[in-house]
């Protein structure tokens, strides 16, 4: 059955994010089905969900009561559009956001992934000024390797060379600002005494230009895709201090720390900000399903008030929108949230996994270990002491990653950072069996000299 199965996917499917030369001699896998923080593939292996499906997956998989929200909203309908009309779920489930969101976040405008929401809110912001009557209010502001998805808008925000220089020419130009990489300050500052050295940045930019930029798009409290780059306390009120002070909407990317992923339902509460913008998806059905929201203020969305004939609608909608499914499975995804006191029991376990990590200090070429929560960065060094990187080209952490997946857990890296997600409903035996593979990989790779095969 694998070997059948191997040679269509060879024949026909073009993975995400992947370098298809040389996968196939690599025996991919192929996963077959999943139970709890389990995945099984088409041969009977099974491995822990170590990056929770690409950092989406709360209650693990397979799980009854989502399951039941679904066969139950499909014996009703699957899908009508919200183009104009409404349906059950998508307002139940709307007014459930606004109510968990930080207080002031009011009006949800779904749509079907992460990318699409941040598409949204660089529209949503574009336009708004143009109501308010500053047209110049033009540009966006980002922060740099800042990863906000994969479709033209988004790249255009995002900061990361490897995945966005080559489509350069195709976007939008926006202004960066540097991301307190602490580890690696990029202003040169020892942490003890830096009194955010890196804001001045910030404040300048924004008081050059402030009037000509409409928005600033942030990966409040961790930076994902760059590396799982953690801002210090306080950081984030900050810069919400100086979008108010410049009139710059603050647009919070919270589609990978949203739902209980760092500790908190959202990461904003951790310096108690409310954004204009708030944009989240993943986590949001508990993984099961595509849905995405970006949701806004009353003054945004009163800014788009007026006649049909004077154009100010939002001319923005995607045919999936406010899917009944996808809703329907948010909405439980929800009830188990309260239910089971889930963001709370991630604050508990994330000391317990603080301490867990701690053990990784003593490997010869671990350089930082960060974590907010259930987002966890493990960033190799070659040289603890001087904190000399490995090269891009060694691929030190696809190679831990592949060395974990032999020894029964995925996980997927960011260059030479090995992440770890496991989903929210792990259990502490879940996570002590975890991180016992995530550590052996580390040190068989790192140290021991293990070899493993990588193509890819
Ligand atoms: N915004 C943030 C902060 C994200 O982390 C992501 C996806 C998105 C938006 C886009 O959401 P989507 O359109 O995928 O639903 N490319 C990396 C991993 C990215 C992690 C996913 N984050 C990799 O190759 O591992």
């Amino acid at each position: 059955e694998y070997q059948a199965l191997a040679e269509k996917s060879k024949s026909y499917l073009w993975n995400s994010f992947t370098q298809m030369q040389g996968y196939h001699e690599d025996q991919p896998i192929i996963i077959e089905s999943g139970e709890g923080v389990k995945l099984r593939d088409v041969t009977g292996r099974e491995f822990y969900d170590g990056v929770s499906s690409i950092w989406l997956n709360v209650h693990g998989h397979n799980v009854p009561e989502l399951n039941q929200a679904i066969t139950e909203q499909l014996g009703k309908i699957a899908h009508s559009t919200i183009l104009g009309m409404a349906n059950v779920p998508a307002i139940e489930l709307a007014e459930q956001i606004a109510r968990l969101t930080p207080d002031g976040l009011q009006k949800v405008f779904y749509s079907d992934s992460g990318a699409t929401s941040v598409e949204i809110a660089i529209k949503m912001a574009f336009q708004y000024w143009q109501h308010r009557g500053k047209p110049e209010k033009q540009s966006f502001v980002t922060m740099n390797n800042a990863y906000h998805g994969d479709t033209i808008g988004a790249v255009s925000v995002g900061a990361i060379d490897l995945y966005h220089k080559a489509y350069s020419k195709l976007l939008f130009q926006s202004y960066r600002v540097e991301y307190p990489y602490c580890y690696r300050c990029p202003v040169g500052q020892e942490l003890s005494s830096c009194a955010f050295a890196c804001l001045q940045q910030v404040e300048h930019l924004l008081e050059e230009k402030g009037s000509e930029i409409a928005g600033f798009l942030i990966e409040p409290i961790v930076q994902g895709a760059s590396g799982i780059i953690t801002m210090p306390a306080g950081f984030l009120a900050r810069l919400r201090e100086l979008c108010t002070k410049h009139d710059v909407l603050m647009i919070c990317d919270e589609v990978a720390t949203g739902f209980g992923r760092t500790g908190k339902m959202f990461a904003c509460e951790y310096d108690g900000v409310t954004p204009d913008i708030m944009c989240m998806g993943k986590g949001l059905t508990g993984g099961y399903l595509p849905v995405a929201a970006t949701v806004t203020t009353d003054e945004v969305y009163d800014a788009f008030l007026g006649t049909y004939e004077s154009k100010k609608t939002f001319f923005h909608g995607h045919s999936f929108a406010g899917n009944q499914l996808g809703c329907a499975v948010a909405l439980e995804n929800l009830k188990l949230f309260a239910e089971r006191d889930l963001v709370n029991e991630v604050a508990r376990k994330s000391a317990y996994l603080a301490e867990r990590l701690q053990q990784f200090q003593e490997l010869a070429h671990v350089g930082d270990i960060r974590q907010r929560g259930f987002m966890i960065g493990i960033e190799l060094v070659r040289d603890k002491s001087t904190k000399e990187e490995y090269e891009w080209q060694e691929k030190i952490g696809l190679i831990v990653s592949r060395r974990a997946c032999e020894l029964g857990m995925i996980i997927r890296p960011l260059g030479n950072v090995v992440v770890f997600m496991p989903p929210l409903s792990s259990t502490e035996g879940e996570l002590d069996a975890m991180i016992d593979i995530l550590y052996q990989a580390v040190a068989d790779i790192t140290e021991r000299g293990v070899q493993v095969r990588s193509e890819t």
